[in-house]
C-alpha cells in the first residue's frame, strides 16, 4: 500500500520545470531509492513532499486519499514526516548536545523547564549521540566538527526528534546522507536506516552510490529532467540501458 503518492506533480522555478507531471508512489514500510543525474529534481521532490516549497500543480496524497496541496514545513511532524538536508543545517555556535536538545525540546519549552523532562530529553540525546559515535563530541561546537561528523549530527537530530515527538514519525527522507562519509560512518548510517525499516518506517533515500542503493532499496525510482525515467526492483532498473545512459550523459 502506498503511504505517499504524487499525481501529475509539477514544480516550476521561473521557466524551469524541476518536476514535470511526476506521478510516483512510496510503499509503506519499504525503502525507496531515488536516483538520477544532478539537476534531475530529486531534492526538489523532497522539498515539496515535506512542505518546504509550494507546488505549482498536481497533487500530493498521504496514506488514505486525503488530498494535500501543500503541507507547511512546521506541519511536517504532524503528518509523520521528517527529513535530512543535502546541505547540512546545524546551529553552528552551539554544542553538539545543544543541537540535539534544541530540536527535541523546542515544541515543549515549558515542559523542558521541569527537571523530569530535562532528564528525559538528555537520555534521548545521549542515546542518539552514542548511537552515531558522537557522545565524546557532545561539548564541541558544531562549527568545529568534520564534514562527516556534521552529517552524522544531522542524522542524530532526525532520530532524536523521532524519539521525542509525541506524534509518530512514519516517513523519513534522506537526501544524500552518505555523501562525504568515511566507510565506518557509512556503516553506522546504513544500520540506522535498516533499523528504522525494521521498525516499520517508510524511507526515501536519495543516493548516488549504486552499491548502497542496491543494498538498501526495495524499489528504485529514476528521475531525469524532473520526470520519471524508470521504476522497479534495483537490479532490473540499474541494468536498463536508458538508465545507464542518463547517468553517463552527465
Ligand atoms: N530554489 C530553487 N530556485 C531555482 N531553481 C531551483 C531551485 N531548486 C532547484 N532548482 C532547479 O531545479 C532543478 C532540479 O534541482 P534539484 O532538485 O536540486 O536536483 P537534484 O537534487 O536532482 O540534483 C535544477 O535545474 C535546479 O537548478
Ligand atoms: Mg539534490
Amino acid at each position: 500500500m502506498p503511504i505517499l503518492q504524487t499525481k501529475k506533480l509539477t514544480k516550476k522555478f521561473g521557466g524551469i520545470s524541476a518536476l514535470n507531471n511526476l506521478s510516483i508512489e512510496f510503499e509503506a514500510g519499504k525503502i525507496t531509492g531515488v536516483i538520477g543525474p544532478n539537476g534531475s529534481g530529486k531534492s526538489t521532490l523532497v522539498n515539496v513532499l515535506t512542505g518546504l516549497l509550494p507546488i505549482t500543480s498536481g497533487r500530493i496524497i498521504i496514506a488514505d486519499s486525503t488530498s494535500l496541496k501543500k503541507i507547511a514545513a512546521h506541519e511536517m511532524p504532524s503528518f509523520g514526516i521528517t527529513r535530512t538536508f543535502q546541505e547540512v543545517r546545524l546551529l553552528e555556535q552551539m554544542t553538539v548536545l545543544d543541537n540535539i536538545l534544541v530540536v527535541i525540546t523546542k515544541r515543549n519549552v515549558i515542559g523542558a523547564l521541569f527537571e523530569k523532562h530535562k532528564t528525559h530529553y538528555l537520555k534521548i540525546a545521549e542515546n542518539v549521540l552514542e548511537r552515531l559515535g558522537l557522545w565524546a563530541k557532545r561539548g564541541e561546537l558544531a562549527v568545529n566538527l568534520s564534514y562527516g561528523q556534521r552529517k552524522l549530527l544531522e542524522i542524530a537530530r532526525v532520530l532524536a526528534m523521532t524519539e521525542a515527538e509525541s506524534t509518530d514519525v512514519k516517513i523519513f527522507f534522506f537526501d544524500e546522507p552518505f555523501a562525504g562519509l568515511f566507510p565506518e560512518m557509512v556503516k553506522l548510517v546504513v544500520s540506522v536506516m535498516k533499523d528504522l525499516k525494521q521498525k516499520g518506517k517508510t524511507l526515501v533515500l536519495i543516493e548516488h552510490n549504486m552499491d548502497l542503493i542496491r543494498e538498501l532499496s526495495d524499489k528504485v525510482i529514476v528521475m531525469d529532467s524532473g520526470e520519471l525515467l524508470a521504476e522497479g526492483l534495483p537490479e532490473e532498473v540499474l541494468s536498463r540501458r536508458d538508465v545507464i545512459e542518463a547517468y553517463l550523459g552527465e
